[in-house]
C-alpha cells in the first residue's frame, strides 16, 4: 500500500486547472493493471483495443459488452489508486439512449469500472446526457473513431481541411454539454486539438494529437514494444516483447537441457 490516493473524477478538472498532465493507458487484465497502477497512471482504460489487440479479431467491431465484462473486472480489481474507465463497444449505445444507458449500467454493475467511454460527437449526445443522468461518468472520443472505420474511409487523420476544426470543436461542446469529464481526441492534427483542449473547460486526453492536450493516452502493447506494428504516433518505452521472448527461449533451453527444475526448485519428500 502506497500513500498515493485514489484518482478520483473530480482530480481531472483540477488537474487540467493547474496545468498537470493526465496519464492513461490501456490494461486488458489484473497483473498489467497492477503494474500500471504501481507505474503512476491515472486512468487506466479498458478500451475496445482489446478486441484487436488481445483477441486477435481483424478491428474493434465484432466485440461485444458480454466480452468486455470479464477484461473489466480484472482491471478494476488490479487497480487499487487508478480510475479505471471501460469502453462500450460498437453497436451497445447508438440506436438509443435506453440502449446507451442499458448497456452503461450492465457494464457498470458487472465490470465495476468507476466510468464508460463511447465514441461520437453530437450524433450521439443524447445518449451521453441519458447515462451521465443515471449517474455515470461518461468519457468522450473524438477525432479517428476506430468503430466507425469503415465510414471514415480507413483509419486517416482528422482535423484536416475547411470546417474540420469547427466540427469537432461543436461535437466537443456538444459532449462537454452533455456531461462528460474528459474527451479523448486521437490522431487529430496538433494545431486543432491545442485549440479544441483550450476552448474546453474539461481535459482533453490525446493519442496522435500532439503535446498540447491536457493527457495523453497510449494501448500499452505499442509503448512497451509488445507486438510488431505500432503507429507512428506512438513511442516504445521498454522491450517487453523482446524480454518476454527472452524469458520464453531461456525456460524451453534449461528444460530441454535438463538444467530445470535444480535442487531448489524440488520437493524431495
Ligand atoms: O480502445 C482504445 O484503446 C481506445 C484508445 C486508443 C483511446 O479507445
Amino acid at each position: 500500500m502506497s500513500d498515493r490516493k485514489k484518482v478520483r473524477i473530480h482530480h481531472f478538472g483540477e488537474m487540467k486547472a493547474r496545468g498537470e498532465k493526465i496519464a492513461m493507458l490501456t490494461a486488458y487484465d489484473t497483473p498489467t493493471a497492477r503494474l500500471f497502477d504501481a507505474g503512476g497512471a491515472d486512468i487506466l482504460l479498458v478500451g475496445d483495443s482489446l478486441g484487436d489487440n488481445i483477441l486477435g479479431y481483424e478491428s474493434t467491431v465484432p466485440l461485444t459488452v458480454d466480452e468486455m465484462i470479464p477484461f473489466v473486472r480484472a482491471v478494476s480489481r488490479g487497480s487499487e489508486h487508478a480510475f479505471v474507465v471501460a469502453d462500450l463497444p460498437f453497436g451497445s449505445y447508438e440506436v438509443s439512449p435506453e440502449q446507451a444507458v442499458e448497456s452503461s449500467i450492465r457494464m457498470m454493475k458487472l465490470g465495476s469500472p468507476n466510468a464508460v467511454k463511447f465514441e461520437g460527437g453530437r450524433r450521439i449526445a443524447r445518449q451521453v446526457k441519458a447515462v451521465t443522468d443515471a449517474g455515470i461518468p461518461f468519457m468522450g472520443h473524438l477525432g479517428f473513431t476506430p468503430q466507425s472505420e469503415n465510414a471514415l474511409g480507413g483509419r486517416r487523420i482528422q482535423g484536416r481541411g475547411d470546417g474540420a476544426y469547427d466540427d469537432m470543436l461543436a461535437d466537443a461542446v456538444a459532449l462537454q454539454e452533455a456531461g462528460a469529464f474528459a474527451v479523448v481526441l486521437e490522431m487529430v492534427v496538433a494545431p486543432v486539438a491545442q485549440e479544441i483542449s483550450a476552448a474546453l473547460d474539461i481535459p482533453t486526453i490525446g493519442i496522435g494529437a500532439g503535446p498540447n492536450t491536457d493527457g495523453q493516452v497510449l494501448v500499452w502493447l505499442d509503448m512497451a514494444g509488445v507486438g510488431d506494428w505500432h503507429p507512428s504516433f506512438s513511442k516504445t518505452f521498454g522491450e517487453v516483447g523482446a524480454l518476454m521472448t527472452h524469458a520464453a527461449s531461456s525456460y524451453v533451453a534449461e528444460v530441454k537441457g535438463g538444467t530445470f527444475p535444480a535442487a531448489e526448485h524440488t520437493f524431495d519428500e
